[in-house]
């Protein structure tokens, strides 16, 4: 299959690129390369000739249609988008941009390739989205796939927003869409301003770990590769129209998650003392989300999927990731915005 995959360059983009590839699937790769974004990401699978890079900016819907044409996909696989919900308080107007007009660009520019091509019924777009759309939980229940959309920051209305732009273009067209909300992810080649890489990068330099609030609010931990395992399974078996919940089953507050960390690294790179004496909590983010969980019933019994490490085996490789691939992540520190506190409000 030759599958068009947007964001193919930045965090989970890559992780789909790389396993595609492997694979042997066709993949070009759509990225319009902003600060988040990292070429050497996809650096292992780069002289294979399965893959192809297209740099282009899905809010310009020319560059769009002209690739359509030029590669003709059987399916496209839709990242591309502003991710960091920090910037989104900060700068909401790119998110609005990128996330619901780009989207609503490669959906135009899908359905008049698939309508040019005689609609054909293997046609798939699928969209990656977020459990941030779901809003926040109490201390009990997980988001199924008929919870309400009931988004909190300008990041996850943006990601709600085009949802429902990709269920409209499914109902009203016909486009074949398959979607996804998945939970927070972690892993090698994740951008250092997330909480993860933050907190290991930090506690290398002997710098603060930064934890908003209290440290109670919950997240429920992916690895981006098994994400990307189960992202092209969606693509490949889901029902089209529907949508499919993905997590880890791996609730963890920030502080626990933050704590294993710092064990993680006093296993492996000891320090002069704990790495936990370095955590300190600073002024929560605004309309911070108390606790996300997914029920992942829908995927596991239609699908058969679910992860393949715990949230303990994910960090562990995480951490030994990063301690080997300094060389990936020294430059990016360098970037706009990395390392300052975002979204203060
Ligand atoms: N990170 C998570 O935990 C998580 C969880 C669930 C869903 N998601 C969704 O998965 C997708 C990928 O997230 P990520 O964490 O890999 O993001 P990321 O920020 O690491 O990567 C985004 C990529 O999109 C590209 N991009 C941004 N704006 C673009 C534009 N206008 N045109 C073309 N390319 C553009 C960037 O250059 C970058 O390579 C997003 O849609 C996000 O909403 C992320």
């Amino acid at each position: 299959m030759k599958i068009l995959v947007t964001g193919g360059a930045g965090f989970i983009g890559s992780a789909v690129v790389r396993l595609a590839v492997s694979r042997g699937h066709a993949v070009v790769n759509l990225d319009a390369l902003t600060y988040a974004a990292c070429l050497e990401n996809v650096a292992p699978v780069a002289d294979s000739p399965l893959y192809a890079f297209e740099q282009a900016d899905i809010r310009d819907p020319e560059a769009l249609t002209a690739i359509f044409a030029r590669h003709k996909p059987d399916a496209v696989m839709h990242l591309a988008a502003e991710s960091h919900v920090d910037r989104s308080i900060d700068g909401p107007g790119a998110f609005i941009e990128t996330n619901v007009m780009g989207t609503y660009n490669m959906l135009q520019a899908a359905r008049s390739f698939w309508e040019a091509e005689g609609r054909p019924e293997s046609f798939r777009f699928h969209h990656i989205s977020t459990d941030e759309v779901y809003g926040t939980l109490g201390a009990t229940g997980q988001f199924t796939e008929e919870t309400p959309y009931a988004p909190n920051s300008p990041y996850s209305a943006s990601k709600a927003g085009s949802d429902h732009l990709v269920r409209a273009w499914h109902e009203t067209y016909g486009l074949p869409v398959v979607l996804t909300n998945c939970s927070n992810n972690y892993g090698p080649y994740h951008f250092p301003e997330k909480l993860i890489p933050v907190v290991i990068l930090n506690a290398l330099a002997g710098k603060p770990l930064p934890i908003y609030g209290d440290g109670s609010n919950v997240r429920d931990w992916l690895y981006v590769e098994d994400h990307a395992d189960a992202l092209l399974l969606v693509l490949e078996k889901g029902a089209l129209g529907r949508s499919y919940n993905i997590g880890g089953e791996n609730e963890r507050s920030n502080l626990e998650l933050v704590q294993t960390i710092c064990a993680i690294l006093d296993k492996l790179r000891p320090g002069d003392a704990p790495y936990a004496d370095l955590i300190t909590f600073v002024t929560d983010r605004p309309g911070h989300d108390a606790r996300y969980a997914i029920d992942p019933t829908r995927i596991r019994e239609e699908l058969g999927w679910r992860p393949s490490v715990t949230v303990e085996e994910g960090l562990e490789r995480t951490v030994r990731w990063y301690l080997e691939n300094e060389d990936w992540w020294r430059p990016l520190l360098e970037r706009h915005g990395v390392g300052e506190r975002l979204g203060k409000a």
